[in-house]
């Protein structure tokens, strides 16, 4: 599995553009290569697009942001622009859209793409206004490109059928994993969260503003399959005290009994993952849990979940320096050693894995491996404003969406950071979601 060339750290922003939207479009490739044309017009599921929306909607944001936006071109197929608007057609209307057959889709973003490396060159970074200053809007299409070759992924995993992709190794191990203590005091005070420094950072992400944070206990590594097993031998979805009334409506309609994807095969339990059945590994963190699977979890454990703020907290903040960091181990943009993303093991690292890329207080996996979720809703920090458009973050804000951290393993570096905020709507577990647990400090 390809991931994006890591930028080299002399390099440019207009280099780190060129080699970002690069290490995207590899990938895209990839995902909408590896099946035929059939299953890239099928709906492999009603809360996924089509593998062949996506693709176009990757090449119409691309083409109304850096070419019409950036370089005031005409725009090249206003035609198609309504079709791969995301809000005016929900996912499931999708496959019955006029959308670009695979072919014409591929020639659209390959064109798109070609005028864009064009304007890459000629753009001068900081004389043009705030949507070009350091590369920004090259940055948020890399990203957002990225982000849909992780859409693209769940629906390669929600997808029936033969395997379509394979890693070629597998994670690392986790040899001291159980040297490690469970949990981790961060003790009460100050931080600052958010960036208004990170180039790329995008709006909800901004800006930087003190927090205080009173001392909190936080579990050193996400929680295994192994010990979420023991939550549900014990009986765990029958018993509504541990669950949030709309959790437990969820599970009793659906009669869910275990993360998706898992089946129950004699006395253990076997999962599905991106077309091939296998045992459920112990020691891998939790995966495809929704909100409330994770909140029951952890009330059954007599603790609960981070808030965002704590977790942000314990991924960046420096006691020795006081500084927030842009990662937990430094400044130093991700690399293999660090933490697993980029889609290259297609499956989170055994918990304890990755100690190069342990915080300061020693907290392990918070990027890559699993999106972590938060007990926050997804709100604007104070002094706030959208940027480019209010449809990326704004119109999401409010109680319906809880915030999820770190990145999973289908994340890619340019669309990872300390500060990234993802969201997502409480019964969602299609995603690449985990969790690991808090609780709060006894005072002194
Ligand atoms: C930030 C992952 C919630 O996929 O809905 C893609 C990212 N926004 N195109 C999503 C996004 C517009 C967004 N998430
Ligand atoms: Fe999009």
């Amino acid at each position: 599995m390809t991931a994006a060339p890591a930028p080299d750290p002399g390099s440019t922003l207009r280099e780190r553009a060129a080699s970002a939207l690069l290490g995207a479009r590899e990938r895209t490739r990839l995902l909408t290569g590896c099946v035929d044309e059939r299953e890239l017009t099928a709906q492999h599921s009603p809360l996924m697009s089509p593998l062949v929306w996506d693709l176009g909607h990757i090449g119409n944001q691309e083409e109304q942001w850096l070419l019409r936006a950036v370089a005031g071109q005409e725009p090249l197929r206003p035609d198609i622009d309504s079709v791969y608007d995301a809000f005016e057609h929900p996912r499931a209307e999708r496959p019955s859209l006029p959308l670009l057959a695979p072919r014409e889709a591929r020639g659209y973003v390959a064109d798109v793409r070609g005028r864009v490396l064009d304007v890459l060159d000629s753009t001068l970074f900081d004389d043009g206004g705030p949507l070009v200053e350091s590369g920004f809007a090259f940055g948020m299409i890399a990203q957002h490109e990225q982000q849909h070759d992780e859409t693209m992924l769940i629906t390669h995993q929600l997808r029936r059928g033969p395997a379509a992709l394979t890693a070629p190794e597998p994670p690392p191990a986790a040899p001291d994993a159980a040297l490690l203590p469970v949990e981790v005091l961060v003790e009460g005070g100050p931080f600052m969260m958010g960036t208004s420094v990170e180039p790329w950072a995008l709006d909800n992400e901004r800006p930087a503003h003190p927090r205080f944070v009173p001392s909190f206990f936080i579990d050193t590594l996400p929680v295994s399959n192994g010990a979420y097993l023991r939550f549900i031998e014990d009986g765990g979805y029958r018993d509504p005290r541990w669950w949030r009334p709309a959790g437990w409506e969820q599970v009793r309609r659906h009669e869910l009994a275990a993360p998706l994807f898992w089946r129950r095969e004699g006395r253990g339990w076997v999962r599905r993952r991106f077309g091939v059945v296998e045992e459920v590994p112990p020691a891998e963190p939790v995966l495809h849990v929704s909100w409330y699977e994770a909140d029951a979890y952890a009330a059954w454990a007599g603790r609960r979940l981070p808030t965002e703020a704590e977790w942000e907290k314990a991924a960046r903040h420096d006691p020795a320096s006081g500084r927030s960091l842009r990662y937990p181990w430094g400044d130093a943009d991700p690399t293999p050693e660090h933490a697993n993303l980029g889609q290259r093991h297609l499956r989170p690292a055994p918990v304890g894995a990755y100690a190069r890329g342990a915080s300061p207080l020693g907290i392990r996996q918070l990027i890559g491996d699993v999106w972590e979720w938060t007990a926050s809703d997804f709100l604007p920090y104070p002094g706030f404003r959208a940027f480019p458009y209010r449809e990326y973050s704004e119109v999401f804000f409010g109680d319906r969406h809880k915030v999820l951290r770190g990145g999973s393993f289908a994340v890619d570096p340019v669309a990872c950071r300390g500060t990234f905020r993802n969201w997502d709507l409480p019964v969602r577990r299609q995603i690449f979601s985990g969790f690991r647990t808090a609780r709060d400090a006894e005072p002194a």
